[in-house]
Parts: C-alpha cells; sequence; structure tokens
C-alpha cells in the first residue's frame, strides 16, 4: 500500500508554490517599505506559551493544538499561530529592553487540529507582522496600510476582499460590556447552542462569533462592544479611522469582529471575502497592549496581523494572476541530438546560464515530437534543436514558441524613462543641495548618474536582447568555435 500525505496536510505543487513565491515576494517588498526587519522562529514552543499568550479557554488552545510531551513531561506544542512566539523571542533576547519599538515579520507553516475543508487545513502559512512599542493609532493604522498593500491593489491585488475593522475595548471598558453581553445572552440561553452555551461561561464574546446560522438571531440583537467603549478607547478608534482615511485606506467598521484569540484590545480588524466558501477570512489582527507584559516582559504596548497564504494564494488562482510573467522571460530550451551534440548543448547551457538566461537542457533522449510537446508544457518562449546539420551549417534556427516578442519588453522599458527622469526633477526639488544616498555629491550629479546608470542598463539590454535569436545563434556560433579549439 503507498503512503498518503496525512489529512490536512498539503503538498504545494510548482504552480501553486510559484503563487505563493509570489505572495512572498510582494510581502519582502513591502516590509522593506515600511522598515519591518525579518525574525526566523521554532515552529514548536512549551505549550504553556500559547495557553497563556491565546488564552486557555479559546478553540485554538482548548482543541486544536498538536501537542506532545517530552522526556521531562513537559508539554510542547506545534505553533498554532506566531504572535505568541514572536512576544517570547522579542522578551528572551532582550529586544524589549534593546529595541523595544522593533518591527518584525516572519513567516512559515502553522499548525491547527481543525477539521480540515476548503481554505481550511491542518498545516497552513501564514506571512505576519508585529510592531512593539507603540500605542499611537497611528500605528494601528500603518499597520493596516501594510496589509492592505501586501493583498491590494499595490500588492498581490486579489479581487472581492473587505477589510473590516472594529475595536474591542480595554480592561477599563471591556468587562462593563461583558457583563451587559451575558445579562444579554442568559435572557437567550434556552435558544443557545451548546457551544455558545459553553462559551457564555468561559469567553462569552466569542458566542458572537458563533457560525451557526440558528444563532444569527441572537448574535444580531446583542449589545455592540462601540456601545460601551469608554472615552480613551473611542478616541483610539477614531484615531485609526482619520489616518486610515489620510491614508486613502478603504474599510468598513464592523461591531462584530471579536477574534479568536483572547490578547487582543483595542482595534481589531479582518480582511473578509466571500469567494472561499465558509472560510471568510484571508486575514486578521489587532492590538495587544497587554501580551508583552502577560508573558514576563515590561509593559508595552503591540500590535500586528498575520495574513493566510493559501487563502490569498486560492484567490490569486481564480483571479488567474498572470504568472507567466513571474517565470523567467524566456525559457530556452535546448535539445541536442546525438551524444556529440549533447555536449555542445551542455556547454552552451552553461554559458547562457552564465549570461542569466533560463535554460532547460532536454537530456532524455526521447523523440523529437515528445520533446517539442514538452517545451509548451513548461512553458518555453524558444526552441533551439542541435543536430548534425546545425553542426555542419554553423547555424542554427532558433524557434520562437510564442508571439509576443521582446521588442513589446524594451518598448515598455524606454517608456520608463521620462517616468525616472521627472521622479528625479520632484526628488531634486525636494533636496535641492543633497541627495539621499549619496550625502556628500550634490543632487545634480547623482541625478546623472543614475539617469546615465538606467539608461546604461537599457542600453545593454537592447544589444544583448534585442534581438534574442540573433543573439542565442551567436553564442551557440562561439561555442561550436571554443569546442573545435
Ligand atoms: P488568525 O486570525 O488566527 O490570527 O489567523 C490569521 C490568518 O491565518 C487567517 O485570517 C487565515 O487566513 C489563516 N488561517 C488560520 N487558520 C487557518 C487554517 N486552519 N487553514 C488555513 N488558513 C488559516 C493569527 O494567527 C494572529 N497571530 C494574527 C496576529 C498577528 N494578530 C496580531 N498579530
Amino acid at each position: 500500500m503507498s503512503i498518503k500525505a496525512i489529512k490536512g496536510f498539503q503538498d504545494i505543487l510548482p504552480e501553486r508554490a510559484e503563487r505563493f513565491a509570489r505572495l512572498e515576494a510582494v510581502a519582502r517588498d513591502a516590509f522593506a517599505r515600511y522598515a519591518y526587519r525579518e525574525i526566523r522562529l521554532p515552529e514548536m514552543e512549551f505549550t504553556e506559551l500559547f495557553a497563556r499568550g491565546i488564552g486557555g479557554t479559546t478553540d485554538i488552545v482548548e482543541k486544536e493544538m498538536f501537542t506532545l510531551t517530552d522526556s521531562k513531561g513537559r508539554a510542547m506544542s506545534l505553533r498554532p499561530e506566531g504572535t505568541a512566539g514572536v512576544v517570547r523571542a522579542f522578551i528572551e533576547n532582550g529586544l524589549a529592553v534593546s529595541e523595544p519599538q522593533a518591527k518584525l515579520f516572519y513567516g512559515g507553516a502553522m499548525f491547527r487540529h481543525e477539521r480540515p475543508q476548503k481554505g481550511r487545513f491542518r498545516q497552513f502559512h501564514q506571512i505576519g507582522a508585529e510592531a512593539f512599542g507603540n500605542a499611537d493609532p497611528l500605528c494601528d493604522a500603518e499597520t493596516i496600510a501594510l496589509l492592505m498593500d501586501i493583498v491590494g491593489e499595490r500588492g498581490v491585488d486579489v479581487q472581492g476582499i473587505r477589510l473590516e475593522i472594529n475595536s474591542i475595548g480595554d480592561d477599563a471598558c471591556r468587562p462593563k460590556y461583558r457583563e451587559a453581553l451575558v445579562r444579554y445572552l442568559k435572557l437567550h440561553e434556552g435558544s443557545l447552542d451548546e457551544d455558545s452555551k459553553r462559551r457564555l461561561t468561559t469567553n462569552p464574546m466569542r458566542v458572537l462569533d458563533s457560525k451557526n446560522p440558528a444563532m444569527a438571531d441572537i448574535v444580531a440583537g446583542a449589545p455592540t462592544m462601540g456601545e460601551h467603549l469608554c472615552d480613551a478607547c473611542r478616541e483610539h478608534f477614531d484615531g485609526v479611522k482619520r489616518y486610515l482615511d489620510a491614508m486613502g485606506v478603504q474599510y468598513h467598521v464592523n461591531e462584530r469582529i471579536v477574534r479568536g484569540l483572547d490578547y487582543y484590545t483595542r482595534t481589531a480588524f479582518e480582511v473578509t471575502t466571500d469567494r472561499l466558501g465558509a472560510q471568510s477570512a484571508v486575514a486578521g489582527g489587532g492590538r495587544y497592549d497587554g501580551l508583552v507584559k502577560l508573558l514576563g516582559g515590561p509593559e508595552l504596548p503591540g500590535i500586528g496581523f498575520a495574513l493566510g497564504i493559501e487563502r490569498i494564494e486560492a484567490l490569486m488562482e481564480m483571479d488567474d494572476v498572470d504568472m507567466e510573467k513571474q517565470r523567467q522571460d524566456a525559457l530556452i530550451a535546448l535539445i541536442p541530438i546525438g551524444e556529440a551534440q549533447r555536449i555542445l548543448c551542455a556547454k552552451l547551457a552553461t554559458r547562457l546560464r552564465g549570461e542569466g538566461i533560463a535554460v532547460e537542457l532536454f537530456s532524455d533522449n526521447r523523440k523529437l515530437s515528445k520533446q517539442m510537446s514538452r517545451t509548451d508544457k513548461i512553458g518555453c518562449r524558444y526552441a533551439m534543436v542541435v543536430g548534425e546539420e546545425e553542426v555542419a551549417k554553423r547555424d542554427i534556427v532558433v524557434k520562437d514558441l510564442r508571439e509576443a516578442t521582446w521588442v513589446d519588453l524594451l518598448h515598455e522599458y524606454k517608456e520608463a524613462i521620462p517616468l525616472i527622469e521627472s521622479g528625479l526633477r520632484v526628488l531634486e526639488r525636494q533636496f535641492p543641495t543633497q541627495s539621499i544616498a549619496i550625502k556628500s555629491e550634490n543632487m545634480a550629479e547623482a541625478k546623472s548618474r543614475t539617469l546615465g546608470s538606467f539608461k546604461d542598463l537599457i542600453s545593454k539590454y537592447v544589444d544583448s536582447r534585442a534581438d534574442l535569436p540573433a543573439w542565442l545563434a551567436e553564442q551557440f556560433r562561439a561555442v561550436l568555435e571554443d569546442s573545435e579549439k
């Protein structure tokens, strides 16, 4: 019997892996623009970290962790999320003291023992970010803007997503709200489902998160946190909205957002979609001003988010995000026929790859027709068949397997020059005496240097790639000559 993967643990095949990588690259780019630095953390922690950090009565800690016990009897769990681990590392490595305003990002596998379904897995992947030491609502707005820069128009641009924000109050106002909520829920206790009855005593705000349609009316009539916010929390939330407006980030206030983890205070947000069935959240996050202290660190606020890579990737697939562009611009199929030509092609492949060109060397000696049909499958742009005839004639036909030509690409680059020039003019106006990068030089010099090197780049590109087939044929002849020496 063959061995299968574990239920809820997925293989990510190349086509999906390319979308994963694209999302990760877009995220890295955005993190750099917001001055976040990467942190890499263990995938397993002592269970107590999650129990304390996420909350002992949350679904995650109560029933979703993969836990094992070490030889000393200590329980350890695969991480169900990243925030608790980041906070532990932030405290344990002294960053809370040396860099209390650290802004950190991370990515990787998370594990939750949930019932697998569309968009929900037992091993899944997140990209997350955490910003410490800044309690200002502008920091909340920036964190949210960063998330939207990854998933929205400026990032992978998935369609049909919605940013929902809420304030869930703090230690000053939430207990009063909880009391009001429990009073209300008790009035309807007879109609509550089993889960909600249990939550009524353990974690009443989670009742609002019930997915059971039978509970919808009760949830809809419940008192809202918004009505119970204290002045400080209301002011903070107003600030978040004001800054989001200023940054042009569109949002909807949804008073039903409660989040499934206990560490949140004040701002909570989710990016949702109705395109993935029951799994509507593609990203979530919020402020957690008490968590660093709770986990043994100093009193420092924090805020962050995590996005679910599988869910965003599923949307990218539905949107048919053009991954062709992501692939190598020109993958060259190099097809040798006969042993001498195989050696020649091995040399040619080495040379082309050295020039930064992607090459698939067809070394399996199959029929030419089979090889040609494979060129299509793997998305080759050009094919070069190298047989005895080509060697004898010292010439080669470079077959263009697709219609689009390099020339289009070149036009795009050329059109970019005036844009860059105008960008530099703006810089020049703003920094009349100094360039940002090269402080000792004046702007005019820096400008001409930048523009010069860009033009250089373009002309090199034009020279070497404008007529790629001709250039490839030249490389072929060069290798041939080399071999004959
Ligand atoms: P979360 O809402 O539990 O937040 O998870 C964030 C995202 O991970 C979800 O929106 C979803 O896209 C994805 N996700 C969660 N569970 C699964 C699953 N079983 N299968 C596939 N995707 C899943 C957190 O984890 C917080 N640590 C976020 C945060 C960071 N808050 C502050 N900082």
